[in-house]
């Protein structure tokens, strides 16, 4: 395994896509500080690749009660860490980096994708 929080070294091709579901809302920090990760994976990743994937968010999204009991519980468990995550930030730590974002929700979940900048397209 791989910590996407630390440089990765690969030396195979260029992926044209790359996927991170329900990765964020477990690494620790805000999400500024986590999406610290997009910069780490983003060399791995051709000119236009596109990263998708999906996370569950705390602010800007409705959260049931039952989503909210389970989330308080794998915080304290240390399982997820998304107290601080929410939609308005992970819309703009993804717009800082790449073009083309898209984020749309389903409940608490986040499901996003966004093109790495450079295709010329
Ligand atoms: C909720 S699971 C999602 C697994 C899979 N992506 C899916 O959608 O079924 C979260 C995954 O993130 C991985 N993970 C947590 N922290 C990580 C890190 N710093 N670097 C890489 N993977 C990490 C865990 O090992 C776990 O497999």
């Amino acid at each position: 395994m791989r910590n996407v929080l630390e440089t990765i070294d690969f030396n195979g091709a260029k992926f044209d896509s790359l996927g991170v579901n329900y990765l964020l809302h477990c690494l620790p920090g805000d999400m500024a500080t986590k999406a610290r990760a997009f910069d780490l994976l983003s060399p791995l990743m051709s000119p236009g690749a596109v990263v998708f994937g999906s996370t569950l968010l705390q602010g800007g999204v409705a959260r049931s009660f039952a989503a909210q009991r389970l989330m308080a519980f794998y915080n304290s468990k240390g399982i997820f860490s998304n107290t601080q995550d929410d939609l308005e930030t992970l819309t703009r730590e993804l717009e800082k980096r790449f073009s083309a974002v898209s984020v749309e929700t389903v409940g608490c979940a986040a499901l996003f994708s966004a093109t790495v900048k450079g295709s010329g397209a």
